[in-house]
Formats: C-alpha cells, structure tokens, sequence
C-alpha cells in the first residue's frame, strides 16, 4: 500500500533526516543500489518541484545515473534498522550487492523504473531534468581543503579528492510505503 503525499508538506521530516543520511538508489538493467547522502536540496526549478543530490565522481552511484538518469529517494519514517544507512554508505556497488547484502525489500515505482526501499518508506521518485558538474573555481577554499583533500584516494567513501556533479531530479511521484 502507498500513502499518496504532497511533498512540501513534509519538507521537515525530509530535510530533518537528510542531515543523519536518507538512501539514493538507482537502477541499470537489473542492477539496483542504494547510497546513503546527507546532501541534497529540496526546492522549485522551472516551476516544477525538485529533489537535487550530489554525487562525487567515482560513486558506482554516478556510474548508473549516467546510464539512467532517474532516481528514487527513500527517507526514514518510523523505526527503521540504522545499519541500512551504515552500509549504503561505507560499501559500493563496485563492489557488492547492498540490497541483497541487507535483504532489503524492493517496491515496484509508479512511473519510473527504479524501485523504492520499502524499510526506509517515504519515498520520492525522481526524474533527472538538468545536472552539472560542480565548478572547482567557484567552490571557497575552506571547503575545497575540507570536503576534497587530494592526497585521500577517491574511493574512500569519506570526504576524498573527487568533485561533485549535482543532478537535478524532477519530483514525479511521493509516497509513504504503508
Ligand atoms: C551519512 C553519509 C552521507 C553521505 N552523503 C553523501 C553525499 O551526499 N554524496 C556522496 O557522493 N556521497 C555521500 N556519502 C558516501 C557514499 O554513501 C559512499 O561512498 C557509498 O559507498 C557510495 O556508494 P556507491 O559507490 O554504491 O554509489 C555519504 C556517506 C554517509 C555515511
């Protein structure tokens, strides 16, 4: 069951939990992952409402947005098991098969291909409209030596040496899986 929503009427709850990590996932073939982010912006572009995340470079993440560039984003609502956001966030999917590692359940989307994580169920699924690669120039130097520090290698999934690309994702459908 899904719990049809308005997105900006929970804007806190999304923002409030983007600070402690939700989960991006993405689907290529039959290959689903999900990465945990604390970054992300939640607004209006082009009149349209938008969930924006950002991806460093060598995520296995970035790997299948260039392939398909839709995104579901599933925050916390409830009691849920914080190992989730633990491993999506330290292990790749160049690696391994976090949603098998984790058993986690997978929810058929209403009008992308990428299932929703029915532990963690306030989902948003997201269509990229626009994206770039952030500007290295623009970024202030107390954040370039903090968040990309070039002698850390960039698969550490701690702050390393890659930069981010934003991509902008269209908000086609919320829910809470019920
Ligand atoms: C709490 C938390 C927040 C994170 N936020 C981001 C983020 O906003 N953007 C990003 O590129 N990586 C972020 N990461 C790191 C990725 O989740 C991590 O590198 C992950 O292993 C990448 O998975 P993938 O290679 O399967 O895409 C975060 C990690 C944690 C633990």
């Amino acid at each position: 069951m899904k719990k049809e929503i308005q997105v900006f009427d929970y804007a806190s709850v999304i923002m409030k939990a983007l600070k402690t990590g939700i989960l991006l996932t993405t689907k290529v073939d039959d290959k689903v992952n999900s990465m945990t982010i604390s970054w992300g912006t939640l607004g209006i572009e082009w009149g349209k409402p938008i969930f924006t995340v950002f991806v460093r470079e060598n995520r296995f993440t970035k790997y299948q947005l260039e392939k398909n560039p839709e995104f579901t984003i599933n925050v916390p609502f409830g009691e849920f098991d914080k190992k989730i956001l633990g491993i999506c966030g330290t292990k790749s999917g160049h690696f391994s098969d976090k949603i098998k590692e984790l058993n986690l359940t997978l929810e058929s989307p209403n009008s992308i291909l990428v299932p929703a994580i029915k532990e963690i169920p306030l989902t948003l699924e997201c269509r990229v409209i626009y994206k770039q690669k952030q500007d290295e120039s623009e970024i202030k130097e107390e954040n370039k030596n903090k968040f990309y520090p070039q002698d850390v290698e960039s698969s550490f999934h701690g702050a390393n040496r890659d930069f981010h690309t934003a991509y902008y994702g269209e908000i086609i459908s919320a829910y809470i899986i019920e």
